[in-house]
């Protein structure tokens, strides 16, 4: 994004979104998406430095954002960070639950890696969207976004551990949104295939990313791997009213893998 050109008829306007893993990746594009369409956006990182520096580029860009370093497995720091937000926002409109960590391969894991992997992926957004639910309440149009992955709903040899938190957050979510329908709050997850990112790159042999990135493209039916903004195109669809009539879904963006 250069230059926010925020219009009359922007999607996000006058909304505050919260994006957690938002310095890099797809919550990077969210966050530079939904800062287009007209959002305040509150970025969560580990990566402070890179929070910053995406928030930067939104507001020289015209945008809205401010960014927040958290390391959200960290109890102490997510309740700090949970105090500051809401002593500067009344109300919250979006919350787009996204940091998820693969955590361990095949059977591999003892309780401190499942514990790792199930309190990033699973209990922070239940925890978050339990404690944001007073600002999301004040909202007129609150969505509550997860993302999942289209592991969360088939089998993956390789990553079990992972496979179980995305379920999880599914099941979570689909309760979540039965729960709060009747106040007019939404709730859906979003189920990336392959995406190219930094977390998806890092799990490649280094001098192989390329080469396994198209060879997952050939298992793909539209020929390649998603890209960071097909999934922000897919989340901002989720934050706005556009979407108004759908709640509890589970959405596979995954150029058809999953069909
Ligand atoms: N990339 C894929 O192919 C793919 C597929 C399906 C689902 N997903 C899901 O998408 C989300 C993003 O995944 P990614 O690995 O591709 O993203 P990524 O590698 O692009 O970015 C991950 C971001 O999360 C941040 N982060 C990591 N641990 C954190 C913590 N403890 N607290 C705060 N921030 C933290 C990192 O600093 C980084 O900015 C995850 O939930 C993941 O499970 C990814």
């Amino acid at each position: 994004m250069n230059g926010t050109h925020i219009n009359d008829r922007a999607l996000l306007k006058g909304k505050t979104a919260l994006i957690t893993a938002a310095a890099s990746g797809m919550g990077r594009a969210g966050a530079r998406l939904f800062a287009a369409e007209g959002a305040h956006v509150i970025l969560v990182d580990l990566n402070t430095a890179g929070a910053e520096e995406v928030a930067a580029e939104i507001v020289a860009g015209g945008g809205s954002a401010e960014a927040h370093g958290v390391d959200l497995r960290d109890q102490t720091e997510l309740d700090r960070f949970l105090d500051t937000v809401r002593s500067q926002h009344d109300v919250i409109d979006v919350l787009h639950n996204h940091a998820g960590i693969t955590g361990p391969r095949e059977l591999e894991f003892d309780a401190a890696s499942w514990n790792e992997c199930m309190t990033l992926n699973a209990w922070v957004p239940a925890y978050l969207t339990q404690q944001f639910l007073p600002l999301l309440r004040r909202s007129d149009a609150a969505s509550v976004i997860f993302t999942a992955s289209t592991a969360g709903v088939r089998g993956v040899a390789g990553l079990p551990v992972y496979a179980a938190t995305k379920g999880a957050v599914i099941q979570f979510m689909k309760s979540l949104s039965l729960l709060l329908a009747p106040e007019g709050i939404r709730a859906n997850a979003i189920c990336p295939g392959g995406t190219d990112t930094a977390g998806m790159r890092a799990a490649f042999q280094e001098g192989a990313v390329d080469a396994s990135l198209s060879a997952i493209a050939t298992t793909i039916p539209l020929g390649r791997v998603g890209q960071p903004e097909d999934i922000a195109t897919v989340a901002l669809f989720l934050a706005s009213d556009a979407s108004k009539y759908m709640t509890g879904t589970v959405i596979p963006v995954d150029g058809g893998a999953t069909v």
